[in-house]
């Protein structure tokens, strides 16, 4: 197995591949690293065959939208990742296959709700869940600390104890650990129960990282666009977030909701399908098409997307344009199939 660490910095970005089929992966990279990683790959006589995000990152903007562009490489995501345009959607126990390399996809969210970690033979990328004695902050973007803590304790920890832990950020120098040193030393899960894991977590006053909603919100959305005006967290922090079933009993209520659906239109007809009546406007059109919905300014309106959280952006900014009853639809279409609500394709 040819491995690397390709940044050299805090941040990491993992490439894998095949000696034999010279196919290779290439995990959380960096869009502005993107001419080194083809750089590398050329260099090296690899073909990227697939990109995965381990979750949808807030601290950089992801090259996994222009390298699948670019270099036909697949996108993977974990199902509860918000964007578009993911070409394989994975869950817990899902196998990848890269040349002569399979990687098995553990779901541990926590730090967001869509991460993933990636076990190979002797090792595993743990994301932002577990890194080198210490976790991710699973204060915003669908943190939680209790889902960490189990990810943590009851699927990294049950890998063998000399499994090497490689981490998507490291801010002391270190480039690995082992699952048994984590076990014993990691400070914040060491000794802890899961409540006084989850009470450290909450005192710990993370600030939030520069530029937070201009790097997430383009990784949330597969929008590239400069010119794009995204709302901000104080607007996005005000949706209101209703569940499917409160929306389903809006539906049948006597002022039943407008639905907007903001999704691409490939989704819109794929396999979640949509919500018979809702009105198809793609987030990314949405500024340019508003005069649309003029007629439902003031009807209550329920954005609706994927995972709820491209369309917490749409209920934004159709907020800020002056629509005054505007909602969202919490977890999105995911949520609304768990709850086995009607759907239409
Ligand atoms: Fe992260």
């Amino acid at each position: 197995m040819i491995f690397q660490e390709l940044n050299g910095r805090q941040c990491k970005t993992y490439l894998l591949a095949c000696e034999s089929i010279r196919q290779a992966i290439l995990i959380d990279p960096l869009r502005e690293y993107i001419d080194r990683y083809i750089a590398f790959l050329a260099y090296q006589g690899l073909k990227l065959d697939a990109v995965v995000d381990t979750h949808t990152h807030a601290d950089h903007a992801t090259a996994s939208f222009e390298l699948r562009r670019l270099l036909h490489a697949d996108l993977i995501m974990h199902q509860r990742a918000p964007v578009p345009r993911v070409d394989r959607y994975v869950d817990d126990g899902d196998v990848i296959t890269v040349g002569d390399l399979t990687l098995q996809v553990l779901y541990t969210p926590g730090h967001t709700p869509d991460s993933i970690s990636l076990y190979t033979g002797d090792r595993v990328f743990t994301g932002d869940v577990l890194l080198i004695g210490g976790t991710g902050r699973a204060d915003f973007a669908g943190g939680d600390a209790g889902e960490e803590y189990d990810a943590i304790t009851q699927k990294l920890f049950t890998l063998p104890e000399e499994t090497l832990v490689f981490p998507g950020h490291d801010y002391r120098g270190n480039t690995q650990s082992t699952i048994g040193e984590e076990q014993r030393t990691n400070p914040r899960v060491a000794g802890r129960s899961r409540a006084q894991y989850i009470e450290l977590m909450n005192s710990i006053d993370f600030p939030l990282p520069d530029k937070i909603q201009e790097v997430l919100q383009p990784n949330q959305t597969a929008i590239e666009d400069d010119r794009a005006a995204f709302p901000g967290l104080a607007e996005l922090n005000q949706v209101r977030q209703l569940s499917a079933k409160e929306v389903h009993a809006q539906l049948q209520g006597h002022e039943s909701p407008v639905l907007l659906d903001v999704r691409e239109p490939e989704e819109w007809s794929g396999e979640l399908g949509h919500i018979p009546g809702s009105i198809l406007i793609a987030l990314k059109e949405l500024g340019g098409r508003v005069d649309e919905l003029e007629a439902y300014r003031d009807r209550p309106v329920v954005a609706v997307c994927r995972a709820g959280v491209r369309s917490t952006t749409a209920a934004a900014i159709l907020t800020g344009m002056g629509f005054q009853r505007v909602s969202n639809l919490k977890g999105g279409m995911l949520d609304w199939n768990e709850a086995k609500l009607p759907t239409e394709r």
